[in-house]
């Protein structure tokens, strides 16, 4: 995607050949800061601080992260003390644990002095793959866009999505932006409803951000806003990504999602989950048990944005002492979900849709 008409992805390695550039998301989109990891510390400050977020992204960047560790201690521990220390970033993006898991594969059966060359390509490559894999949960999800688009006679079709699962959460493309990017790229007169998302407004400071770099008809709205808009007729769609999505199909997004699904599914509106494989956790059985992070206070109590000087900063919204409650994630049960639109195609949101897709995951693994 484009980033002030210049091509960009999210992660990136640099010009030296072994450290690792990323976009500093919690600026966005105010400044464009690159920032330079340089060590694994850096990669894991990155994920926990969310100057990278979104779950794919958090993959990526632990990989790279797992490579920045090898190039310092290859050795089992120093391999062990890296995929534990990323790993416990950040709790509910099963993509974390899926990426350390590829990289701990990879690399442990190597004689010690391969693994960092080894990581960093095995880090390539899962950047690579996150690439194709969004192209084509767009172009499966392009279908839908078009479909409806066929019925609506050049009028515009209205997409609701919640929080970033745009490029800036994927290495390019996003998961749920891809199908509306390519409808877009496709002539298709699509318009997307932007939730602003608190607390930290992903909606506002990164969707809207993205889908204006690429002129894509946008409306930001309150987050409280998508259920009226569901009422009035006004959403044809809704496209959300995902953290995890379990076994049997309950899905972990960012808080705030359950609430737009039951609107959905009150309002007849259908409501998709776009996610790659590597965001399903085949060993966790029921969205019950998907641990959900619990974020500072001060992300409910101050709202960031550009202050009046200029800089970003942020401002209190609630009395001084005012208790608060932060929890980042929560769940949609499968039954409120429409379906999953995936790279391999889309399918009820079930165990049976999901085994319909990837036949290969007959047990848990
Ligand atoms: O807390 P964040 O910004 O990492 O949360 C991101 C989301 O909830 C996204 O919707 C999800 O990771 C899917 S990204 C393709």
């Amino acid at each position: 995607m484009k980033l002030d008409g210049v091509s960009s992805r999210t992660i990136w390695l640099d010009s030296d050949g072994w450290s690792v550039g990323i976009i500093d998301q919690t600026v966005l989109p105010h400044t464009l800061v690159r920032l330079t990891l340089k060590t694994v510390e850096d990669a894991a400050h990155a994920i926990k601080s969310m100057q990278v977020r979104g779950a794919p992204l958090i993959g990526v960047t632990a990989a790279y992260g797992v490579a920045l560790a090898m190039r310092a201690d290859a050795s089992d521990a120093g391999l062990d003390r890296a995929v534990r220390f990323l790993g416990e970033q950040r709790p509910t993006a099963v993509n974390l644990r899926w990426a350390l898991e590829d990289l701990r594969a990879t690399l442990a059966p190597l004689a010690v002095d391969a693994r960092a060359a080894a990581a960093y390509d095995r880090a390539g490559k899962l950047a690579e793959d996150d690439v194709e894999t969004c192209r084509q949960i767009g172009v499966n999800g392009l279908r839908l866009i078009a479909d409806i688009a066929g019925k609506k006679g050049g009028r515009p079709v209205n997409v609701l999505t919640h929080c970033n699962a745009g490029w800036l959460a994927c290495v390019d493309w996003g998961t749920a932006t891809s199908p509306i990017y390519q409808a877009h790229d496709a002539g298709i007169n699509v318009h997307v409803w932007v939730d602003e998302t608190r607390p930290r407004n992903q909606g506002a400071a990164l969707t809207a951000f993205e889908l204006l770099q690429h002129g894509v008809p946008h409306s930001l709205i309150a987050d409280n806003a998508g259920g009226h808009f569901m009422q009035r007729g006004d959403v044809d769609l809704v496209i959300v990504g995902t953290d995890r999505v379990t076994a049997n199909g309950d899905v972990a997004n960012k808080i705030g999602t359950y609430l737009k699904a039951l609107a959905a599914k009150d309002t007849g509106v259908p409501f998709y989950v776009a996610l790659p494989y590597s965001t399903i956790d085949w060993r966790t059985d029921r969205g019950a048990d998907i641990p959900i992070e619990e974020r500072s206070e001060d992300e409910v109590l101050r709202v960031q944005g550009k202050l009046a000087n200029g800089d970003v900063g942020s401002v209190l919204i609630a009395a001084d002492g005012t208790p608060a409650r932060n929890p980042a994630f929560d769940m949609t049960p499968a039954r409120l979900v429409t379906g999953f639109i995936t790279e391999r195609g889309i399918c009820p949101a079930s165990r049976e849709g999901l085994k319909s897709l990837y036949p290969e995951k007959t047990s848990a693994a």
